[in-house]
């Protein structure tokens, strides 16, 4: 019996379409039509009186909710629109004029990411992009080694979006300690699925957003500062709610506030707090662990479907080694996902990977089995051909 499953109902989605995709985006819990209510009720009836009422606080008080998931204590998490916009307040917290302004990454890191920190070659940084030797693991060596001295800032994801492989991020964050560099904790394909805590870690930082595993939807990203660190950084996109007094309205130098506001800026993304705060608090009362559980049983499954049909998995067959996804390269693997798609199985595709499959707490393993029987019935009927995009 799937315990877990009691959660189906709580999905609208679930009832219409086979949902395994929560890589991407999680599943909408019901009660975000009654928490967007509230926050339509207090703006209609509160009016400007709601910022004092809550509004103001809600970047760090909702970050409690994902303090609770990801070992971090009360207040020492603040919320913002997205992961790269919560790289930039931390890399704008550092100099690239002296000799320590390098920055090492993977190149299975999300593209995003790279983006922002190749930009910061403008300012003095150095990138420096390792290749991993496979496609699927961060090369560990390589990056131990590409630390040193001069190393800054390392971004790293604790699990890989392309291939779901966990990194060794302790050993990272051990090295990077050892040479004076900071380590950027990309958490979001395992906050939700994967159990750990930020303070075990003792990473410096640690970021994700709420929208894939979290099922908290779109524009909502957290951003935890190691407490010890916090009042030695001032990042530099600052703005009035890092201000001490952002009602006195100075005209005159940021004052900054020593606790988690430090890292805000602007207005907060309100509707956006509110949204996020049903599906955080469902997966809190899950729990991690039990979910973890599951889900190496569900991706333990797709992995042993797809061999047997001699399709190649892009994933670790070991499962201490997987987060919460499979990627599956079938032949054709593009088309085969856009025929998935129209019909109601809902997956994604990515270069290099293939199609991702990502069953979560709330999938049944009878979906699973469908799933991998209707790529296998699309290749054998052809389906897939009608995707194909002329040369
Ligand atoms: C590991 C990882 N980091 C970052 C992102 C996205 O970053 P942003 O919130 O800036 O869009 C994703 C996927 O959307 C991701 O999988």
């Amino acid at each position: 019996m799937d315990e877990l499953l009691k959660w189906r109902s709580e999905f609208p989605i679930l009832e219409t379409s086979t949902y395994m995709i929560s890589n991407s985006l999680g599943a909408m819990p019901r009660s975000v039509y009654d928490r967007m209510k509230s926050y339509a009720d207090a703006w209609a009836t509160r009016g400007v009186r709601a910022w004092e009422e809550g509004w103001w606080e809600m970047a760090v008080s909702v970050g409690d909710k994902v303090a609770a998931i990801i070992g971090a204590g009360p207040g020492e998490v603040s919320l913002h629109q997205n992961v790269t916009l919560t790289q930039a307040i931390i890399s704008s917290c550092f100099e690239f004029s002296s000799r320590r302004n390098k920055i090492v990454l993977v190149d299975l890191e999300f593209p995003s990411i790279i983006y922002f920190h190749m930009e910061q070659r403008r300012q003095g940084a150095r990138v420096e992009i390792l290749k991993s030797e496979d496609g699927l693991h961060a090369p560990l060596e390589k990056i131990l080694a590409a630390i040193d001295d001069t190393t800054l800032l390392v971004p790293i994801s604790l699990v890989l979006f392309r291939s779901a492989t966990i990194v060794d991020a302790k050993a990272i964050i051990e090295r990077a300690h050892q040479v004076g560099a900071h380590v950027i904790l990309d958490c979001f394909q395992a906050a939700g699925t994967v159990p750990f805590n930020v303070r075990e870690l003792e990473t410096d930082f640690a970021v994700g957003g709420v929208l894939k595993w979290l099922c908290g939807g779109p524009g909502v990203a957290y951003l935890y500062v190691r407490p010890d660190l916090r009042t030695k950084l001032s990042p530099k996109i600052a703005g009035w709610l890092a201000h001490k007094r952002p009602f006195n309205f100075e005209a005159a130098a940021l004052d900054p506030r020593e606790d988690s506001y430090r890292f805000l800026n602007g207005t907060p993304h309100i509707p956006a707090l509110y949204a996020c705060q049903p599906g955080l608090e469902m997966i809190q009362r899950v729990g991690v662990g039990n979910i973890r559980k599951k889900s190496v049983r569900q991706t333990t499954r797709i992995i042993g479907g797809a061999l047997k049909q001699g399709w190649r998995v892009n994933s670790p067959r070991d499962s201490s080694e997987r987060g919460g996804t499979v990627s599956i390269e079938c032949p054709h693997a593009q088309e085969v996902k856009n025929e998935l798609v129209a019909r109601n199985i809902l997956v994604d595709y990515r270069p290099g990977a293939g199609i991702r499959m990502s069953p979560h707490f709330y999938n049944r393993d009878d979906e699973i089995d469908f799933s991998l029987a209707q790529i296998d019935e699309i290749l054998a009927t052809r389906a897939w051909e009608r995707h194909l995009q002329p040369a």
